[in-house]
């Protein structure tokens, strides 16, 4: 049975008389690889910062082992910090970066000796594949390499837990991808706790046992990545993670929901009668049909090609939904879709309830986002020059 090893009780945080973390309840649990997953500025870093020992909650209880460590400084937790910036000192090789914790003087516990600080460095190498890079210099090395050997440092003093804030920021797509599994094996082989920091959804859901969802200093859900996408509790959660189309519907009985006027059939149960509701239909749970078998019809005002499929956009009577679909619908195309029960996920009124799920604007954001892009570069370019 999974073991609880840190929990925060109650804990708020206010900067300036800003509420950055409002009331917050965590419990992690031993082993685990737990993501702390929400845009920027959510309060996911001041988090990982309570629980590192490098702030103090204003209110609340940080537990470990069920111990209250408030008070307790963050050299003497059973935790170390990875940091986006890898903070490597450049004038050590990888060997020297990786034994610097272990050489120095360790309270209460005896010096090791070389050899045994050597053969724990080489077992460090070997967990991030860095195996023969021992001698080299660490400004050598690639982006990718550099964050392994800043991972093999805060690995190689055996920690309970290892935070990790944003590590693979600087790196590049494919580099993240791999990364990622990296990460990932590496937790499992040496079953130490990760409590991982990133505002990518996709990264959070590939890595992650249990995802802690934050917006605004609140948690808005805590789950398995499948319970978070499948379940949203709410129709910021439902948003932020993947792509969801978000509409008004009214819950006529357990299992049949009204949407646009239509009846839909839903697995959902345990709402009130004629309850107002928010219901996500994720975009590759729609099908295509033809106008007549539809249980709705539009028409389809915008196409992406996506290369495994398309992103069209399709006008029910002025609403906008996004459908990802292998087959090919023209610009123009009238067509029918079906949802299955499956499909439907109801979702209670929140404070987030008509602020997402909308494609209307959607190949605007489009031009929006390459737009700022451009000017972007050109500033870059002209930097460059100067
Ligand atoms: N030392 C600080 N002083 C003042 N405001 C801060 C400080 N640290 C964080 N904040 C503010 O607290 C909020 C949460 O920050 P943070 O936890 O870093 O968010 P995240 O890591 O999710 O991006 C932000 O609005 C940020 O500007
Ligand atoms: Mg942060």
């Amino acid at each position: 049975m999974a073991k609880e090893l840190i929990r925060l009780s109650k804990c708020s945080m206010a900067f300036d008389g800003d509420v950055v973390l409002d009331n917050i309840d965590l419990c992690i649990n031993d082993k685990e690889f737990l993501t702390l997953l929400g845009p920027s500025g959510c309060g996911k870093t001041t988090t990982l910062r309570i629980i590192g020992g490098f702030l103090k909650p204003a209110s609340g209880d940080v537990l470990f082992d069920g111990v209250r460590i408030n008070d307790v400084p963050p050299h003497k937790r059973a935790v170390n910090t990875v940091f986006q910036k890898y903070a490597l000192f450049t004038h050590l090789n990888v060997f020297e970066n990786i034994a610097f914790g272990l050489r120095l003087a360790r309270p209460g516990g005896k010096k090791l000796s070389k050899d045994e600080i050597a053969s724990r460095v080489m077992e460090m190498l070997e967990v991030v594949s860095l195996k023969g890079f021992e001698k080299r210099d660490v400004s050598s090395l690639s982006g990718g390499q550099q964050q392994r050997v800043a991972i093999a440092r805060a690995l190689v003093n055996r920690p309970k837990v290892l935070l990790l804030d944003e590590p693979l920021g600087a790196l590049d797509m494919r580099l993240r991808k791999d990364m990622q599994n990296e990460l990932k094996q590496m937790q499992q082989a040496t079953g130490i706790t990760f409590i991982y920091v990133t505002h990518d959804q996709e990264e959070a859901l590939a890595m992650s046992d249990t995802v802690v969802v934050m917006e605004n200093g609140v948690i808005q859900q805590i789950g398995t990545p499948e319970d978070i996408y499948n379940e949203p509790e709410n129709a910021f959660v439902a948003d932020f993670i993947g792509e969801s189309n978000i509409v008004d519907g009214i819950m006529l009985d357990d299992g049949l929901v009204e949407i646009f006027g239509r009846k839909f059939k839903c697995l959902d149960k345990g709402f009130k009668p004629s309850e107002p509701v928010d219901v996500v239909i994720r975009p590759e749970d729609i099908d295509i049909v033809s106008p007549e078998k539809g249980q709705l019809t539009g028409k389809v005002i915008s196409v992406t090609f996506r290369g495994l499929m398309y992103d069209i956009i399709v006008d029910f009577n002025g609403f906008k939904w996004l459908i990802q679909t292998t087959d090919l619908s023209p610009i123009g195309t009238t067509l029918g879709i079906k949802i299955d029960p499956d499909g439907i996920h109801i979702m209670s009124k929140s404070q987030f309830s008509g602020m997402y799920g909308d494609y209307s604007s959607y190949s605007a954001e489009y031009d929006e986002i390459s737009d700022v892009d451009y000017e972007v570069e050109i500033e870059d370019a002209e930097g460059a020059r100067e």
